[in-house]
């Protein structure tokens, strides 16, 4: 579809859907699982107010939690080339699995996502 943002095009159920899914992967994937909490809830939660400003929509994780600060808030978290080619590949499976968001759309949205991606790591691969 065509005119406003991400956000206004795909709509707050199917981000909603993504986000629920994508965090199915995440707990089911074995580099992951490490560094995530058991419980997602929160961290889903999280996801989806900062994808709704992410992608053009209301600025929820900003009124809830501040500042994103990204980079930052993921320093505590080993994040390696394999973890984000992980985390890459659940959001692509979840994409897949979210037919509500076009393929244009998901292909807009996984790019701006492999970008931020990439500014995540801050750990080499271990064993090197
Ligand atoms: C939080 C991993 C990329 C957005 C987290 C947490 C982990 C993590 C372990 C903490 C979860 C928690 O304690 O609740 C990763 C890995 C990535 C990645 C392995 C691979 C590159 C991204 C990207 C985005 C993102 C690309 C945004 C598009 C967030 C947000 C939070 C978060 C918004 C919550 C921050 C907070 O308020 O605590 N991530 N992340 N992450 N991540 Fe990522």
């Amino acid at each position: 579809s065509e005119g406003g943002s991400l956000y206004d095009r795909i709509g707050p159920d199917a981000l909603a859907a993504l986000v629920r899914r994508f965090y199915a992967r995440v707990a089911a994937d074995p580099d992951l699982t490490p560094i995530f909490p058991a419980d997602l809830t929160l961290t889903a939660e999280k996801q989806y107010a900062f994808l709704t400003g992410f992608l053009g929509g209301p600025p929820l994780y900003h009124e809830r939690f501040g500042h994103p600060r990204l980079r930052a808030r993921h320093l505590p978290h080993e994040i390696t080339p394999t973890r984000a080619r992980a985390w890459l590949g659940c959001m692509n499976a979840a994409l897949r699995e979210t037919p509500e968001i076009g393929e244009a759309d998901a292909r807009e949205l996984y790019a701006a996502l492999a970008r931020v991606a990439a500014h995540m790591v801050n750990t080499p691969e271990p064993g090197r």
